[in-house]
Parts: structure tokens; sequence; C-alpha cells
């Protein structure tokens, strides 16, 4: 499939947009610095934080890293389960539901089986989801044009 060209110059703090790369969803979330911050949590209850055991193909090298992601801000992730395939929702609100761990600083639920996410897509440990959701590959070209594949 082609690259798909996004101007991401008017997305909002805390506003996520969905657009279709190779006939999937493609989450582009612009975190808060509260957000980003949320990722800088206690990370024992995540399986895989730093994506070291993710392969290539669901972690660019570029995004090896607790944000996964080239700008601190931006998550660029593929909103589809790693376990079956159903699309997660977004829960960015903490407290907002029981079955939420208890540091829950926002991410991702999956109705299907109930993985969560937080908010660089890594999966919370002892969820079905084995791996954290992809990060495609993408670029930026300036400062609010991303290229995704
Ligand atoms: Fe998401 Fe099973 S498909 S938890």
């Amino acid at each position: 499939g082609a690259p798909v060209e996004v101007d991401i110059s008017s997305l909002q703090p805390g506003e996520l947009k969905t657009v279709e790369w190779r006939g999937k969803p493609v989450w582009i979330l612009k975190r808060t610095p509260e957000m980003v911050e949320s990722l800088a949590k206690d990370e024992a209850e995540l399986a895989d934080p730093k994506s070291e055991r993710t392969p290539d193909d669901l972690t660019p090298e570029y995004a090896r890293n607790r944000n996964r992601s080239i700008k601190p801000e931006i998550l660029v992730a593929v909103g589809i389960c790693s376990h079956l395939g159903c699309s997660p929702s977004q829960k960015f609100t903490p407290g907002a539901q029981p079955s939420l761990p208890d540091n829950w600083g926002g991410g991702f639920l999956c109705p299907c089986h109930g993985s969560t996410f937080d908010l660089a897509g890594r999966v919370f440990k002892n969820k079905p989801a084995p791996d954290n959701l992809q990060v495609p590959r993408h670029m930026y070209l300036g400062d609010t044009k991303l290229v995704i594949g």
C-alpha cells in the first residue's frame, strides 16, 4: 500500500485522530504533558515497557523508547489489539472503570477480552494480548506533516 500523508497541524492536545493505512485504523494521538508524564509511571505492570521483545515490524527502532514515538507527544499506533484483532477503545480518564489497573494514567481497553494498553500502546501484564500495539513505520516532513508507511 502507498504511504499515507496526514496533516496534524489542527490536532489538539488530548485529541485522537484515526486515519486508514493498508485497510487498518491508525491512531494519531496528541498527548498532553500530563499524558506524557503518565508514561513515566512505574513500569513494573507492563509486559514489555521498552518494546524490547516486540518484533521490528511492531516497533520500529526509533519507537523503542518509553513513549514509543519520535516526538514525545505524538503517538502513532495501529488501533488493533495484538490478541485477536478487536479494536480497543479510548479510556483516558483515571478511575473510569474498576477493571482498569490501579495506576491507570489513561490508555486503551480492548472490549473483547479485557487487554489494557497505556497511552503509548504498551500492554499491561497478565492480559491475553501478547504484544504492544503496532507502531507503523512513519516519519515527519516538517513539523506537522506526518507520513505513515
Ligand atoms: Fe483484544 Fe482479545 S482481542 S483482548
